[in-house]
């Protein structure tokens, strides 16, 4: 036990004097992110310190889904996000990216409910929906615009900077996710355009701005958020139909939707031509870009990883970097979000299981992995020709 305490403490202090190479400093026009765990922010030091220091933008992993903020109708839990926002605060004013206001996942049950209990007098199903994603929406953009809150950075402005407003509304043929409540996991479909149809995010991002320009906070960034980009052209022809669409409606005579998220949960085989075109596509809708939910998988699940495997990891890192800035001119830039932090928080590893995929920059003991170098250089180096 003893001496496990000691070989942690030297870990880390090893960790911690090695000051040379950090992401949120290796690239001035790149905000480098990554999806934080709140309960590994209170309960583990090596973590935060890590995430204090290597990013300037924290998404909440799961604290912000409809799940954890409204449990039951009308009570809204907003305690779970304070250790980010407190860390935010206090590591250098780090940007917060709000994950996600609407989406078919992470549904509190009494949600679900709507879609079959009778309904309030007077109400159709359509209106009511409306009405549960209007409240949500509007009661959770202002919490965190509230002018008395103290997470404000120097000119006074809230720290949650964007949202992600809706996320994965398409499946993967590039149709809205319209599948019965039974299959609603994995590829399933949406409730809100079961009940509202495809309207829900065009009124879902109305209200989102609406709210926040009523807040006064005119700077509020609003994204529409999916995965596929790399691998469906359906899809990515979806996403870039819906989002020219959007950005034709406006509030304030400003755009309803700012940006496109990207997630890229992509993988050792994803082609460096599917990643070029995908941003390619999205850049031309002239909005923000984000990389928002970047992991590679190795698509193998168990140690040891064969090391032909992590070279094309540790190169693709570098890859997604370098195209990144190429194709993303540095005005339409958001930043690049890590999905996890190591591979030890990887939505990838399952602890009952034992599977590891080892998909993240820093290991189970949250150690720099060579990929972290390769990845950092991409952010950094001049991009060589042939990208
Ligand atoms: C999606 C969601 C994220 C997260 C990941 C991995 O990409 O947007 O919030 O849940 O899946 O689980």
């Amino acid at each position: 036990m003893k001496a496990s305490l000691i070989l942690l403490a030297l870990a880390g202090s090893i960790y911690l004097g090695d000051t040379e190479k950090i992401l949120q400093t290796a690239n001035k026009n790149v905000t480098t992110g990554a999806a934080v765990n709140v309960k590994l922010l209170t309960e583990n030091e090596l973590y935060r310190k890590l995430v204090e220091k290597e990013y300037n933008s924290l998404t909440p992993e799961n604290a912000m889904k409809m799940a954890s903020l409204q449990p039951r109708e009308g009570s809204f839990e907003f305690s779970n996000t304070t250790a980010l926002e407190d860390l935010a605060l206090n590591a250098g004013k780090k940007r917060i990216h709000g994950h996600t206001l609407i989406w078919y996942r992470s549904l509190p049950q009494w949600v679900k409910n709507w879609e079959t209990q009778a309904l309030p007098s007077g109400m159709t199903r359509a209106q009511k929906m409306d009405s549960v994603m209007s409240i949500h929406i509007r009661t959770v953009i202002s919490h965190y615009d509230n002018p008395s809150s103290i997470y404000k950075d120097d000119l006074g402005k809230p720290l949650l900077k964007s949202w992600d407003v809706v996320n994965e509304a398409f499946d993967d043929n590039g149709n809205y996710r319209a599948l019965p409540e039974a299959s609603n996991q994995e590829n399933g479909g949406s409730i809100w355009y079961r009940t509202i149809g495809k309207s829900y995010i065009k009124k879902a991002f109305t209200y989102a701005r609406t709210t926040a320009e009523k807040n006064g906070d005119t700077g509020l960034k609003l994204f529409y958020n999916d995965y596929g980009h790399d691998y469906s052209v359906k899809k990515l022809d979806s996403i870039y139909k819906m989002a020219m669409a959007l950005k034709q409606v406006k509030v304030n005579g400003k755009p309803i939707i700012d940006g496109i998220g990207m997630q890229f949960h992509i993988n050792i085989n994803t082609s460096v031509e599917n990643i070029k075109n995908a941003l390619i596509k999205m850049k031309s809708t002239g909005l923000l870009i984000h990389i928002s939910e970047l992991d590679i998988s190795l698509n193998k699940a168990g140690l040891p990883f064969p090391t032909e495997i992590l070279a094309i990891q540790k190169q693709k890192y570098k890859d997604v970097a370098l195209l990144y800035r190429k194709y993303v001119p540095a005005n339409q830039r958001w930043g690049i979000t890590l999905w996890n932090v190591g591979d030890q928080d990887s939505w990838l590893t399952y602890k009952g299981s034992d599977q590891v995929d080892a998909a993240c920059l820093f290991d189970l003991n949250y150690q720099r992995k060579p990929a972290f170098f390769n990845f950092y250089d991409g952010l950094k180096l001049d991009i060589p020709a042939g990208y």
